[in-house]
């Protein structure tokens, strides 16, 4: 199938191009490189430097390739700044969004996938949410996904597009040779790497007196390859006309907290790590685990990997990221 991927110069993007050529699918990739990496892509794809807030130039790079289908990853994704810089999030993840599905409606490109977040959850709960659960995000980067699923039902409901929203919760891990790399990084498992690896002087622990076992806070923590293969079977069960648009949590089920993470690190690579406990990050949900119950019956997915597996491929990544930066 040809499809165009935008964000595909970005973490998790970059890892779905790479499936997908695995796959036998012909890749086009759309980034405006602000945060993505063009040495993260194959060179045998096709490439637009092209920033989803001109409609113009969206435009002319879906009449130029032509995609059977989309999958969206381009936006601003973290949740901290959303709140000191909303209007970068507003215009940058709608504006974007907007005009994306625009040009796919003009150029007559049915199906698109698209990548929201368990930030739509806002404060989660102890236990693994579903997709019927209140929609309550707790910063703008969770409000820019929450009214941009809404937004794409709408265009599904008007045109002729079909989509598939996934809500990521905590993408990790690395493969092909490639992973995280994000200027700053605010992800815990990076940042406890680098510690590890003596690129940082400490890692912090943001709050350690919330109501979970331990005080700190619990994440579900999947694979980036595991996610990426959601999307294979998101374009099959696109592909067959007769299935409807859908929305599904892709994550594990299993949640670890903070502590249980930074324990696992040390000993999955032998390793101390200088912690500090710090104040609590502001709009940090105590809970957020993923109900996949729905992912698994309807598109015949299940995660694969393991924490270890998550834990030693970012290792690898992180090693190979410090070797080039010395
Ligand atoms: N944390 C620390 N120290 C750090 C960094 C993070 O203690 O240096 C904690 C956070 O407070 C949080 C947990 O580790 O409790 C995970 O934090 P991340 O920043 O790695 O990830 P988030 O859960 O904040 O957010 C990620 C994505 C979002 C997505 C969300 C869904 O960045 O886009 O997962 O679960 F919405």
């Amino acid at each position: 199938m040809k499809i165009l991927v935008t964000g595909g110069a970005g973490y998790i993007g970059s890892h779905m191009v790479h499936l997908l050529l695995k796959n036998g699918h012909r890749v086009a990739v759309l980034d405006n490189l602000e945060n993505g990496h063009r040495e993260s892509l194959p060179a045998e794809i096709t490439f637009f430097k092209t920033d989803l807030r001109n409609l113009a130039e969206t435009e002319k790079a879906m009449a130029s390739f032509q995609p059977e289908a989309v999958i969206h990853f381009a936006c601003y994704i973290a949740a901290g700044e959303s709140m000191e810089k909303p209007f970068l999030y507003f215009e940058n993840n709608l504006l974007g969004g907007i005009n994306l599905l625009e040009a796919m409606r003009k150029k007559n490109i049915g199906k698109i996938i698209f990548s929201s977040s368990a930030a739509v959850y806002g404060k989660g709960k102890n236990k693994p949410l579903k997709e019927t659960d209140p929609i309550a995000p707790s910063n703008t980067y969770g409000e820019t996904k929450a009214t941009l699923e809404k937004i794409i039902n709408w265009y599904a409901k008007i045109y002729k597009i079909r989509y598939v929203a996934f809500r990521y919760f905590n993408a990790a891990g690395a493969n092909y040779g490639i992973g995280e790399q994000h200027e700053p990084e605010t992800h815990l498992i990076p940042l406890l790497l680098q510690a590890a690896n003596n690129r940082r002087k400490n890692a912090f622990i943001f709050g350690d007196d919330y109501p979970t076992k331990d005080g700190t806070c619990i994440r579900d923590y999947i694979h980036v390859t595991d996610l990426c293969q959601a999307h294979l079977k998101a374009l099959e069960y696109l592909t067959d006309p007769k299935n409807n648009s859908e929305i599904f949590n892709l994550g594990t089920t299993e949640g670890k907290s903070v502590l249980e993470i930074t324990e696992l690190i040390k000993k999955t690579i032998g390793r101390n790590l200088r912690i500090k406990i710090a104040k609590r990050r502001p709009g940090d949900p105590p809970f957020l685990m993923a109900d996949i119950t729905k992912a698994s019956k309807m598109l015949g997915w299940r995660p694969e990997k393991s924490l270890e597996e998550i834990i030693t491929s970012a290792w690898q990544w992180e090693q190979k990221l410090a070797s080039n930066k010395s």
